[in-house]
């Protein structure tokens, strides 16, 4: 596909930023919204990750990544309007989220090869319908060409804030500290890497959402897109 976000009567949104801007929550709520799948593909490097290491293969250590990633088969499947990462016909679920996977995922989404095989499968979801799209490159380069394109973002604080509170919920105990330590070693991964780092794409608009609820900034995304879909002249197709 060479365009894909230009494909008639398909819209894609694109949400962008770092770890803990609440990318998950807000894009949740607005493909609610909307009445599009939501698309979370930071799970899907997640996936990968949590697959590589239930199989003892060296996260660091590119050349077993890649043969693992050519080895295995990735489906997806939508449940309530999400799309679901399958590898082998199993979908992890809550797994990716657990400690050992975050502190490794950065090193695994750093690959290019495993870059390039994951945003083929993200772009390839198109086929399913309109859709809100959160991570870090989306509207950089899965899906650059889509007028519908945010950056959120975040005091430190109350991102450490909100990433403790994730974890609590998954029984997980964790110090302020240590999260805000392991949100900035994770950030300064993400926007050094070589291959699609982190960073505004461009015609984005960036939303600081420290003060906002989850509603709130959701509602913000949404007046941009029908401003800009009525700037347009229509609002259902996606194209630049
Ligand atoms: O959003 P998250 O914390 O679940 O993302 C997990 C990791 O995956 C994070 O370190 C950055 C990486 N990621 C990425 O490189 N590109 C994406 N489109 C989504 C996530």
């Amino acid at each position: 596909m060479s365009n894909p976000s230009t494909t008639d009567n398909v819209v894609v949104v694109a949400v962008d930023g770092p770890a803990a801007s609440g990318k998950s929550t807000v894009s949740r709520a607005l493909a609610r919204m909307l009445g599009y799948n939501y698309v979370d593909t930071g799970a899907m490097y997640r996936a990968i990750t949590w697959k590589a290491l239930e199989e003892g293969i060296d996260v660091e250590d590119p050349i077993a990544v890649i043969a693992m990633i050519h080895r295995i088969k990735i489906t997806f499947e939508i449940v309530d309007h999400q799309a679901r990462m399958l590898i082998d016909g199993f979908y992890p679920g809550d797994a990716v989220r657990k400690p050992h996977v975050t502190e490794k995922v950065s090193t695994i989404a750093a690959m290019p090869e495993v870059r390039h095989v994951l945003v083929q499968h993200q772009r390839s979801l198109t086929k399913l319908g309109s859709l809100v799209m959160e991570g870090r490159d989306i509207g950089t380069v899965v899906f650059p060409n889509t007028p519908y394109k945010f950056y959120l973002e975040a005091s430190p604080e109350v991102r450490a804030r909100r990433r403790k509170r994730d974890l609590e919920a998954m029984k997980i105990d964790a110090s302020q500290e240590g999260v805000k330590e392991s949100l900035q070693r994770r950030d300064k991964k993400d926007t050094g890497r070589s291959t699609s780092p982190l960073q505004i794409a461009l015609g984005a608009t960036v939303i600081e959402n420290s003060n906002l609820s989850v509603e709130e900034n959701a509602k913000v995304l949404l007046d941009h897109i029908r401003q800009q879909g009525q700037r347009r002249g229509s609002f259902g197709v996606g194209g630049a």
